[in-house]
């Protein structure tokens, strides 16, 4: 798009539909710059669908910044329970912490402030400026790079990350400097419902402005190579009951995949060995009344589990194995734990049903 006129119209037509057209969502009715910073942080690779819930609850609990620098981590990882991607909810917390200690409170204001608190990058620092204080600043996530992959027929690899770049140089020209908040959002909400990867163009508010359309080559963009490939990993999952029915937990690690939640003692399972077999191996535990519970998959971002499950009962013993506490039902439900123990854990629940 060259002419001055050609995106004042464009930014008219899509202001216009996003004012007809937005859905309703919590964090559309504040601009508390903290609310927004909560919101934007759950709203990366997570629906909106998933997130209100999440959101509405996150607020009621933590209404304050000052609220939530002083939360547990065990209470906040439960909070973001099933949400996925959990340093998210730590980084969310040690930002906030950094605001309250750095900045006197306020979120700062500009890019460059707000880019030095964790889990600010410069995604998360550009929506928060925009749609919380109204300034001028992209806001450029994989659903605004599909979106103006296609209207601006660009044709570089989005896998790159030299090529969010390209992006944010064209939102800075064509932002909309009365209201960047709406043009932001406007932006997203079109590649959330219209400029899908199968792309709706026949109900699109700037179709006539769109390069990829006009050639007809919408749907070839935006370019990604693929290159992650999947590590799958056979994982056996021990759901164990002592002779006072509780149960066997450890905490993961505080640092990597799903860090700091608990889980039902995994086990590796690369030989395809029988689960007592593994037990017995692995942990030097005798077990009865070994019972199946669930197989499935669960996809992390590069992670794959493998997962077989099982229950069992373990004879009594003087102190749990080393890293490992007991835990009753009650306990165990008010620990965070991953979809999939989580998974486990109900399948038990229907098990002793
Ligand atoms: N995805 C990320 N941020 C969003 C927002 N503010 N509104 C709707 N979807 C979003």
């Amino acid at each position: 798009m060259h002419f001055i006129e050609q995106k004042d119209i464009f930014r008219k037509s899509l202001l216009t539909w996003y004012h007809e057209e937005k859905r309703e969502m919590p964090w559309r009715k504040t601009r508390d710059p903290y609310y927004i910073w909560v919101s934007e942080v759950m709203l990366q690779q997570t629906r909106v669908e998933t997130v209100i819930p999440y959101y509405e609850r996150f607020i009621k609990t933590y209404p304050t910044m000052e609220a939530l620098a002083d939360a547990e981590e065990e209470e906040l990882l439960k909070m973001w329970e099933g949400l996925g991607y959990y340093s998210r909810a730590r980084n969310l917390q040690t930002g906030v912490r950094e605001v309250l200690e750095k900045y006197g409170g306020e979120v700062p204001a500009t890019r460059k402030e707000i880019s030095t608190l964790k889990g600010v990058g410069p995604y998360t620092a550009g929506a928060v400026l925009s749609i919380a204080y109204g300034v001028p600043e992209h806001a450029v996530d994989g659903n605004v790079m599909r979106v103006l992959s296609r209207i601006c027929l660009i044709e570089e690899d989005i896998a790159l990350p030299k090529t969010r770049k390209i992006f944010e140089e064209v939102v800075m020209d064509l932002i909309d400097q009365e209201d960047p908040s709406s043009f932001n959002q406007a932006l997203m909400e079109l590649g959330a419902t219209i400029c899908i990867p199968r792309p709706r163009c026949l109900l699109c508010p700037v179709r006539e402005f769109c390069a990829g359309f006009q050639e007809g080559r919408q749907e070839e963009l935006p370019i990604k190579t693929k290159k992650t490939k999947m590590q799958v990993i056979p994982l056996t999952a021990f759901a164990l009951q002592n002779e006072e029915g509780k149960w066997l937990l450890r905490k993961r690690p505080d640092k990597g995949l799903l860090a700091s939640m608990w889980e039902f003692p995994l086990i590796e399972n690369k030989e395809g060995l029988k689960p007592a077999k593994l037990l017995n191996e692995s942990m030097d535990l005798q077990v009865e009344d070994l019972q199946e519970l669930l197989s499935f998959k669960h996809v992390f971002s590069h992670i794959t589990w493998e997962m077989d499950s099982y229950y069992a009962r373990i004879r009594k013993m003087d102190s749990p194995p080393e890293g490992f506490q007991f835990f009753s039902d009650d306990e165990v439900m008010q620990l965070p734990k991953s979809k999939p123990i989580n998974m486990i854990w109900d399948a038990t629940q229907d098990v002793m049903r």
